[in-house]
């Protein structure tokens, strides 16, 4: 079967009831035939077994299921948000006195988590810029256990070569962990260029229309056996009805996907070249920096697409003042169009230099690109460069 249809026809065992659509297995614990099933349950981990939603659920194993045959993994893990994801990636696979290299363009709690949290556990960490992927190498130490990568990245839209990192990540045995929100396996599929972990947010395009936040990590078996431990015993797990809402979502992901591109690289032509803006960036234009590459592992440039107002930190809130029906919100992933202006609201406590680190200019709009008609999504943004 072809991925499309695999994201619609996964789906847990049919119960006696005969439904068509998945039933939610809204239920904390499960019950055992014998107190001698309870106890085999109880002392072997690696029973295939329910016994409790903190270790695993029925509805939670079918959006797990759907995520790992859509990314091409063996198995995976689900938890309760995106960070809590990447959190419990670090805490399964860093130890004290190990390092970690990353990109430093990466969502902000991944940045606050590397550079504030890390550190308390004896955990070291440095940055590489993703413009000059040719410098990772020379920060690779004898102690450093994990590569990150967003591609593309949260808000800056860089893209990196993942043949390129997987090649360094295998020559000096590093984990290479990828998250994939931006993409989703619809356009990208880490694992195939090399990855070894891929994280998202399923609280972007996995959801789609802004209702339950969520997270996956996907994997080869023996690294989501660690992973399985680390979230049944410390509890960062996804709720059932998250999971039921999540796994539907996946069922429409590559129509959505689809669309989303078609109208943000629509949109981001029409934009280009406008003179109020500097610059206009999206995967699939030919002017992004790393366009050669975002063709070669990409299957379309997603959703999201990002323009840098010639008017700076004030025009950017002069834009988002002058929006009329355009959401003004800090999700992303949505049916519905977003613009977000991270200077002035996200990274606002950042200083200007922390900012430029990690490509978050004065200007810079971030457009979540939803499925309404592109030529609302237009005018909408027009009138409002026209204030
Ligand atoms: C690239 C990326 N990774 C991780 C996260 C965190 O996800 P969540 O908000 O579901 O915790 C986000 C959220 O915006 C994100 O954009």
């Amino acid at each position: 079967m072809r991925p499309e249809t695999i994201a619609i026809r996964t789906q847990t065992e049919r119960t006696a009831e005969k439904e068509h659509s998945t039933p939610l297995f809204l239920t904390s614990s499960f019950v055992y035939d014998s107190a001698e099933d309870m106890a085999a349950a109880f002392a072997d981990d690696s029973l295939d077994v329910n016994i409790y939603s903190r270790f695993s659920n029925p509805t939670v194993d079918e959006f797990i299921k759907k995520v790992c045959l859509l990314e091409g993994a063996e198995d995976g893990i689900a938890t309760g948000t995106g960070m809590a994801a990447v959190f419990s990636t670090f805490m399964t696979f860093l130890s004290s006195g190990d390092h970690i290299v990353s990109a430093s363009a990466v969502f902000g709690s991944t940045h606050t988590i590397l550079t504030k949290y890390l550190n308390r556990w004896g955990i070291d960490y440095s940055y590489f810029d993703m413009n000059h992927p040719d410098s990772i190498e020379a920060l690779i130490k004898p102690n450093t256990k994990m590569l990150y990568v967003e591609t593309p990245s949260n808000p800056g839209l860089d893209i990196i070569d993942l043949d390129y990192v997987a090649a360094i990540c295998k020559k000096h045995s590093i984990l290479f962990v990828v998250d994939n929100c931006f993409a989703t396996p619809a356009i990208q599929q880490p694992l195939k260029f090399g990855a070894d972990l891929v994280v998202h947010s399923a609280t972007k395009f996995i959801d789609g229309q802004g209702r339950v936040l969520g997270g996956v990590v996907v994997g080869n078996k023996d690294l989501i056996k660690q992973l399985y431990l680390f979230v049944r015993n410390t509890g960062p797990s996804m709720s059932p009805f998250n999971a039921w809402v999540l796994s539907k979502s996946l069922e429409t992901l590559y129509v959505r996907m689809d669309k989303h591109a078609e109208n943000a690289l629509y949109i981001a032509k029409k934009l280009e070249g406008n003179p109020a803006l500097e610059n206009v960036k999206y995967p699939f234009l030919p002017s992004h920096p790393h366009y050669a590459i975002a063709q070669k592992q990409m299957k379309n440039g997603g959703g999201v697409l990002t323009f840098e107002l010639k008017s700076g930190i004030e025009g950017g809130r002069k834009f988002l003042n002058s929006l009329t029906w355009l959401s003004m919100t800090n999700n992303l992933g949505d049916t519905r169009t977003i613009a977000s202006h991270p200077a002035s609201t996200t990274h606002s406590k950042l200083s200007e230099a922390e900012r430029d680190a990690v490509g978050i200019t004065p200007g810079l709009i971030r457009l979540s690109v939803g499925l309404e008609h592109p030529d609302d999504i237009v005018e909408e943004i027009l009138q409002a460069l026209a204030h």
